[in-house]
């Protein structure tokens, strides 16, 4: 079964703890966190000082995501603050196989994130040590946009070679997704379903989050 992680970008900021809690009293126990730079992508959202605060009232586990430029700089100090798993775009480094090195010393999970138009080809090589690729379904930057219909042959192609090859990593999804986007994607091999708006604008989302984990 799918896991869901509500992408923080779309909760209340000035009501954060509220929010992170409300969640977890509906069984969540994996919250993604996006972090933007306003340089790799056009948008300025959060960063350590917002994960350190919310890592002290909550013990799910933090999936960062970082859409900065040179990640390289600023992991070390992501691992330290409290993220659990951390995914880097591979269009933002020359230097990804040290990267993913550098996150597993740190006890923490590993994940490579692709831009629509960034084939698998370009991780390739990586595939056999990661623990998750990331699917960007949507262009990075803002929550809200509509998912790209043709994500769904990428996945497909990465759920392809994950078979063919034996490996392990998860397939997380970001990006529009909704129950329908959601049916989509599971039926292919996503395992971690990343949703913002639909999740946190539902009048009703413990029937919401059941529903997308269904
Ligand atoms: C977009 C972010 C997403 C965003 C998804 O760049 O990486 O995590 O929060 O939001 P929705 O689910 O609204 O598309
Ligand atoms: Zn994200």
């Amino acid at each position: 079964m799918a896991k869901v992680l509500p992408s923080i970008l779309s909760a209340d900021f000035a009501n954060l703890e509220k929010d992170i809690k409300e969640m977890e009293s509906y069984g969540v126990d994996m919250f993604h966190i996006d972090v933007m730079d306003g340089n790799f992508v056009p948008n300025i959202s959060l960063g350590f000082p917002v994960i350190e605060s919310i890592r002290k009232i909550s013990k799910s586990t933090f999936d960062v995501h970082l859409m900065i430029a040179n990640p390289e700089k600023y992991v070390e100090q992501f691992c330290k603050i409290g993220a659990d798993m951390i995914s880097f775009h591979i269009e933002a480094t020359n230097h990804a196989d040290r990267l993913i090195q550098l996150i597993k010393e740190n006890g923490k999970k590993a994940g490579i994130v692709l831009n629509p138009q960034t084939p698998i080809e370009s991780i390739k090589y990586l595939l056999e040590k990661i623990d998750y690729v990331l699917i960007m379904t949507v262009n990075p930057g803002f929550g809200g946009q509509k998912f790209i219909d043709s994500m769904l042959e990428k996945i497909s192609e990465l759920d392809t070679i994950r078979e063919n090859m034996g490996y392990e990593f998860l397939i997380q999804v970001d990006g529009g997704i909704n129950i329908e986007t959601a049916k989509l994607c599971t039926a292919i091999g996503v395992d971690l379903l990343v949703c913002g708006s639909f999740l946190f604008g539902a009048d009703n989302k413990k029937e919401v989050l059941e529903e997308l984990i269904k």
